[in-house]
């Protein structure tokens, strides 16, 4: 959560710093700020809101400061409020600094400070860094930042500037992101590239601990202790437009319509031509596939919900028992593991706090972990024994879209080679599955096409109340992540249930004003699914299906139904939740909210 930005050259930085925290509003949106050195001080502009209100406050002055540091926040310590804004200040209002994560310290921390004198102006956990770099700043912002970090619990990434070194923007890191870009005459800070990418594309990963100073010409690394280091540049091969919406009216959509493209990338080099898998890239052996007992799966959000869609595909084609579950829950359930156990944790921005501490809590009981993430060289890919990383490209969206599919194509490619290793399928039926996914961004191209029929049945259904969402198998995960994005984009409530479930509870709610969107592939459960459409209908609700071509008897059942091209029901998954992104987008689109940015959730959830 929240996004930091900082800048050392010899441009004017107001609207580079401005630009950049644009580009990273999704981390964040409560309140927002920016502080510049200006002449011989500080000048810091904050406001509540998103971006749009500093803009409207920042753009009232003109500036020539080639300094400065920029923020957006997403709250955890203290409300959203002008007060706990960053940048927060010293005492003396020479230092300034922006910070990411949580300072699990600042209670005590904040007692000791005010005993010697210091006065606290917000509510936040962050202020304390501000008061801890005054007191050593005489040694220079470089050392006080080392002391300050040294004295902070928690995971974190701040930066500070002094009007005492106007040349200079100093930042550290520990367990939150922070990226150095490498400018001609000019160097950035930021919690992601995209920040800065319209400037350079070449790049310093820090890792924790690190504490480096930017100037104009370059950057000076050392760690807490103040020794110093040396790191390596590396040139990303991103392209600045995909950070830009590309002609979509939202980055929601254009990430909706990037599946194709995302899934063709993720599958590319691995998924070959005669329908085999390699994945050797990877470096888990068929010795090590084979010797497996077990597979826990951690993610949260949609990324769980692309573990439970393959754990069905896992156990069913490799016969692994798998056991998922949210990381949250799962790191204090105190969970038995083993060297046989192979710990999935799934993380499209390889930052998520819960997921990071899952697999790090195995990793130390001795399981090896694999990282399923979007994001090279995050914090999960650095920790994780092995990496499978997704080809999706930035995602911006807070409401996951093309990670998610690319997450379930990934993760079906590891379900086919372990297949493969354990002889579990024969290798006719194992190749047979891998050329129905490789048709897999060709049916869903054909099946964006189809998207006015999905806007009409949003334009039936936007006003009413409930929605809820039947499925059995994998069409129940694929149900839950349609039912978390229309709740997430739209404010509606939904539930998601097992159909199987729905006499034991659910049916209650059903009545003519509760349209229930069925996910009905044609998966070995499907005559099961009927009966469970019969009963709804019987209580005279809407049915949604989402179904595949051809299927007459579902045609006949629902009131409206969601057509996806045919596919084997192991890859249907990738089809069927696509309309229901699209449904809640529609629907959300006509209440009027905005689908980038929905009120209290941030993309990146560094906390816990
Ligand atoms: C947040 C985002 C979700 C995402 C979840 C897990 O809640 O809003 O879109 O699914 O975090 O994120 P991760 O980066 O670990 O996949």
């Amino acid at each position: 959560m929240c996004g930091i930005v900082g800048y050392a050259g010899r441009r004017p930085c107001k609207p580079i710093i401005l630009d950049g925290l644009r580009r990273l509003e999704y981390r964040g949106y409560d309140s927002a700020g920016i502080v510049l050195i200006e002449g011989d001080g500080l000048q810091t502009v904050r406001s509540v809101g998103n971006l749009d209100a500093l803009f409207a406050a920042a753009g009232e002055t003109s500036s020539k400061a080639t300094v400065g540091l920029g923020h957006t926040r997403w709250a955890t310590h203290g409300r959203p409020s002008h007060e706990n804004a960053h940048p927060h200040d010293d005492c003396t209002g020479r230092v300034s600094i922006v910070v990411n994560g949580i300072v699990e310290n600042y209670k005590e921390l904040r007692a000791e400070l005010t005993a010697r004198g210091h006065e606290f102006k917000s509510e936040t956990d962050a202020e304390v860094v501000a008061h801890l770099i005054e007191e050593h700043v005489d040694e220079g912002l470089t050392a006080a930042v080392c002391a300050a970090a040294r004295a902070l619990q928690g995971h974190h990434a701040f930066c500070a500037v002094s009007a005492d070194e106007p040349g200079a923007v100093v930042g550290t890191r520990n367990q939150c992101p922070l990226v150095v870009g490498v400018g001609d005459g000019e160097m950035f800070f930021a919690s992601a590239i995209p920040a800065f990418m319209a400037h350079t594309r070449t790049v310093i990963v820090l890792e924790d601990g690190d504490v480096v100073t930017l100037h104009a010409d370059g950057a000076e690394f050392c760690d807490v202790a103040g020794a110093p280091l040396v790191r390596e540049e590396t040139v990303v091969p991103w392209d600045d437009a995909a950070a830009e919406k590309g002609g979509y009216e939202t980055f929601m959509l254009k990430e909706i319509h990037e599946q194709p493209a995302a899934l063709r990338d993720t599958l590319a080099g691995r998924l070959l031509e005669d329908g085999t898998v390699d994945l050797s890239e990877v470096g888990i052996g068929d010795e090590m596939l084979r010797r497996l007992r077990r597979i826990f799966i951690v993610a949260c959000g949609t990324s769980y919900h692309a573990g439970l869609i393959v754990s069905y595909a896992i156990e069913q084609l490799a016969r692994v028992p798998v056991q998922i579950d949210v990381a949250s829950e799962f790191r204090y359930r105190e969970p038995v593991f083993d060297p046989d156990t192979l710990v999935i944790g799934i993380t499209q921005s390889g930052e998520t706090a819960d997921t990071l501490a899952a697999m790090r809590l195995a990793r130390e009981a001795g399981s090896p972990v694999l990282a399923i993430c979007n994001v090279m060289g995050s914090q999960a890919t650095r920790e994780a024994d092995y990496v499978l990383y997704t080809r999706a490209g930035l995602e911006i969206g807070v409401a996951a879209t093309k990670t998610h599919t690319s997450q379930v194509a990934a993760l079906l490619l590891l379900a086919l080679r372990l297949a493969w290793a354990r002889g579990a399928r024969t290798e006719d039926e194992l190749k047979r599955l891998g050329h129905e996914l490789r048709a897999v961004p060709e049916l869903v191209q054909q099946l964006l096409e189809r998207d006015t029929a999905v806007s009409a049945i949003a334009q039936r259904y936007h006003d009413e109340r409930f929605f809820l969402y039947l499925g059995r198998g994998m069409g129940f995960a694929v149900c839950l992540e349609g039912a978390l994005k229309l709740k997430e984009i739209s404010y509606i409530p939904t539930e998601a249930y097992a159909a199987g479930e729905m006499k034991h509870g659910p049916i209650a709610l059903l009545d003519k004003e509760s349209p229930v969107v069925v996910v009905a592939d044609d998966g070995p459960v499907f005559p099961k699914l009927v009966s469970n459409i019969e009963e709804v209908r019987a209580r005279g609700a809407d049915v949604i299906a989402v179904a595949t071509d051809g299927n007459e008897v579902i045609g006949e059942l629902s009131r409206d139904v969601l057509w996806v091209p045919k596919c084997d029901h192991h890859v249907a998954p990738i089809l069927t939740v696509v309309p229901l992104q699209l449904l809640a987008y529609h629907i959300a689109g006509i209440k009027g909210l905005n689908v980038d940015q929905p009120r209290n959730l941030a993309k990146t959830v560094t906390v816990e």
